[in-house]
């Protein structure tokens, strides 16, 4: 797997700079690289204790859907239910072990329930690298009635309760397969630990938890709205432009699940973002 890094890439001195400069691409690649450390996605067997993994299954699926947060990007309802800290400091002392990194702490989680909605919206995942936190990421298999791939770099990894993929969603390729079912029963449940470093950009300049050189916080406005900073976005841009083609090569060879080419959000589902009240397909039918 080409993990997308200047450093990694074949043809470094023939690089077309067309959404940034080689200096500011370069700039913005360390704030995001510096004290990571870099792995291969990979899948963990029984990651919370059966009793907290039990718990965690009670809390998450005793919310109602229509009260949760639905994601017209992803087609799914997604949100940061509340769950007891336990959990959450579990899920980063875990990783730090996993991972072999003592600089992991816990940035934001989500609960995401998958299932086609009354309005005929199917879940998605398209091909991305994350704009959203996560040097390090937990995607913990919560429940459902059907399998769904999550592909993360060169891996199609298929799961069951209480597994969890560790992978690097800032620098790792990743989908999902096509849901390709109109099955309105089924559903597919899981939950993200978004983990970051000290260090990491969503962590605003002026916090004291952070120790950037100054030259690197003179020079960026840090915080969550980072990401929405023209520097950022050039070198997100610049990023896609100079790697994707690498990754569609490699993937091409693998024999990977399809890309799901044709299931990308919309500029108006962009807008949307995300909305209560929204209800799956199959409970209407019990209703009838
Ligand atoms: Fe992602």
């Amino acid at each position: 797997m080409i993990t997308p890094l200047y450093a990694n890439h074949p043809n470094p001195d023939n690089v077309d700079w067309k959404y940034s400069s080689k200096e500011e691409y370069l700039a913005v690649e360390k704030t995001l690289t510096d004290d990571v450390v870099f792995f291969e996605p990979f899948l963990v067997e029984d990651f919370f204790p059966k009793e907290m993994f039990d718990e965690l299954v009670e809390i998450l699926t005793s919310y109602k859907l229509d009260n949760v947060d639905f994601s017209h990007q992803m087609n799914k309802w997604e949100e940061g239910v509340q769950i007891p800290q336990k959990f959450i400091d579990y899920a980063v002392e875990k990783v730090k072990v996993l991972v072999g990194v003592e600089d992991v702490e816990f940035g934001y989680h989500m609960y995401a329930h998958h299932q086609i909605t009354s309005e005929g919206r199917v879940p998605r995942l398209p091909l991305h690298i994350d704009h959203a936190p996560g040097p390090y990421m937990v995607d913990l298999h919560i429940g459902g009635n059907r399998d769904w791939g999550f592909v993360a770099g060169n891996t199609n990894f298929i799961t069951k309760p209480n597994q969890a993929i560790i992978c690097q969603p800032q620098f790792d390729y990743h989908y999902r397969p096509s849901w390709s079912n109109d099955d309105p029963a089924e559903y597919y449940q899981a939950l993200f630990f978004h983990l970051i470093n000290k260090n990491h950009w969503c962590v605003p300049n002026e916090s004291p938890t952070q120790s950037r050189p100054k030259e690197i916080n003179d020079r960026f406005k840090f915080g969550k709205l980072f990401r929405e900073s023209e520097e950022f976005n050039n070198f997100a841009m610049q990023r896609r432009y100079m790697f994707d083609k690498l990754y569609l090569d490699e993937h091409a060879k693998i024999g990977l699940p399809p890309i799901p080419w044709s299931e990308i959000p919309t500029a108006a589902d962009a807008d949307i973002h995300q909305r209560k009240g929204v209800s799956p397909l199959s409970d209407l039918d019990k209703d009838k």
